[in-house]
């Protein structure tokens, strides 16, 4: 029937695993669309904490089918340990998770390459997850890469032996010591397991079928906006589209089988890793939100950056993603703050703008904000976004009104059940 897409505003980490994980009944497919074991995607029901890396974050529910796109970039090890894990909660995969044939394989010798090429940049290191992401897309859009559907090919390993040859002198360049033999035990241990799981699809082929047959499909995407490989921080970004657009071709699915674009926002903002972040709050005000946020990676555990709401950042991801509906998460970090800012304007050597600059790394930019009384209260005992209290639905009017976009949904804490909605916006899915 139609796709809805779901995925960040802003530099990742927005919670968008525990929207699709609440959303997922309402679908028949959900759909990863790019990045890999890069992404951490946090649900939380019934007291218990998953994280899925590859896995689409629908997989906890019996309805929907799971599909782990073409533009998706797969580490086999990451993936079988993902399997065995929800094996071992009771949640079975079997006849429930697809892979693309065309999803692109994350060898040991791309992890070697991304860890070398990080500590040859020194200071100015990005803060790669060091998954091994920007050399597999590297290979990927070089035309040398392996797909999971050559995992069947008989010459598989031979293959797989001269890219890693390629690595091998590639990685000459840097002084860099490494050892990937135990890695690549475990690599095609997994690749083995992969294999037996006989779960290799074409997915475009699939996803289109779904939706002749009056099938929706949730895209899920990975990162944020401003992470985007072309439009994000560059070159502090990830290595694909995490944009809307990205997800046509990530899926194979034509941009007029969209409908609904759910962009993820948090009522403040974070970053983990390096690179610009105008409205970040490097003080106890910052602090003291990344421990009541909790504001560390679940991927690699390092403390996330945190600051204000940015919406210069936020009207650019808006426009860049065509969002037609905003869930806004964590807003309950929040509760017990006397005063609440947004990040309006930049001032960038003494002009206002809210455009992003293109030299946004080096620029040197103060934040423009303005002042919001906090709501100074629990949201626990809320069931709707329109009862909420005062405070809060005038920030929430303010956002509105200032990012042309309706807030449909509001999470309330990390669990399932926390996620209010708003009645006067068409319901999603
Ligand atoms: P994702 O990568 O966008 O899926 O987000 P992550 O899972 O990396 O990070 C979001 C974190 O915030 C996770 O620890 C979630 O459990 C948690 N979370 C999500 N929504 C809320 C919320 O509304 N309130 C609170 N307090 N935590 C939330
Ligand atoms: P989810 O899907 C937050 C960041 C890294 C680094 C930059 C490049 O959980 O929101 P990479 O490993 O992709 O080469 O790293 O991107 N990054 C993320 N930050 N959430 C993520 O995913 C991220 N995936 C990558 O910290 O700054
Ligand atoms: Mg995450």
């Amino acid at each position: 029937m139609y796709v809805d897409i779901l995925l960040g505003l802003q530099w990742g980490d927005e919670g968008k695993g525990k929207i699709v994980d609440y959303l997922a009944p309402k679908y028949d497919v959900i759909a990863r669309f790019q990045g890999g074991p890069n992404a951490g995607h946090t649900l939380v029901i019934g007291g218990e904490k998953t994280i899925l890396h590859t896995v689409p974050s629908g997989i906890m529910h019996d309805k929907p089918m799971n599909v782990i796109g073409n533009g998706v970039v797969i580490d086999p090890v990451t993936l079988v340990k993902e399997i065995t894990t929800l094996e071992s909660k009771g949640i079975t995969t079997r006849g429930r998770l697809f892979i693309s044939k065309k999803a692109h394989l994350i060898l040991p010798t791309h992890k070697v390459l991304d860890a070398a090429s990080e500590s040859a940049k020194g200071q100015s290191k990005i803060g790669s997850t060091l998954r091994g992401i920007s050399p597999t897309y590297m290979d990927k859009t070089g035309r040398n890469g392996l797909r999971i559907g050559d995992i069947m090919s008989p010459d598989f390993k031979e293959s797989y032996q001269k890219i890693k040859e390629k690595h091998l002198k590639l990685v000459k360049q840097y002084d860099f010591d490494f050892d990937v033999s135990a890695d690549e035990v475990k690599w095609f241990e997994a690749v083995g397991f992969l294999k037996s799981l006989n779960n290799f699809i074409d997915s475009e082929y699939y996803l289109n079928e779904a939706l002749s047959q009056g099938k929706k499909i949730l895209a899920e995407g990975a990162q944020g906006t401003m992470l985007d490989i072309d439009f994000g921080t560059y070159p502090y970004v990830t290595s694909s589209n995490t944009i809307s657009s990205g997800a046509c071709n990530g899926l194979g699915i034509a941009p007029n089988r969209v409908k609904e674009v759910i962009g993820i926002a948090k009522a403040y903002c974070t970053r983990v890793g390096g690179g610009p972040f105008p409205s970040e709050l490097d003080d106890e005000v910052g602090e003291r939100i990344r421990q009541i946020g909790n504001e560390f990676g679940a991927t690699t555990g390092r403390k996330r950056r945190t600051g204000w709401i940015d919406l210069p950042a936020l009207k650019y991801a808006i426009m860049l993603n065509g969002v037609t509906q905003i869930a806004m998460t964590k807003a309950d970090v929040l509760n017990d703050f006397d005063q609440i800012e947004a990040c309006t304007h930049y001032d960038v050597n003494g002009s206002l703008t809210e455009a992003i600059p293109y030299d946004i790394d080096k620029a040197t930019i103060k934040p423009i904000y303005k002042s919001f009384a906090g709501w100074k209260q629990d949201l626990g005992s809320f069931t709707t976004v329109d009862e909420l209290p005062e405070q809060l639905r005038a920030y929430l009017r303010f956002l509105e009104a200032d990012l042309h976009t309706p807030i449909s949904m509001l999470s309330t804490g990390p669990e399932r059940e926390k996620l209010l909605f708003k009645s006067s916006v068409e319901m999603v899915g």
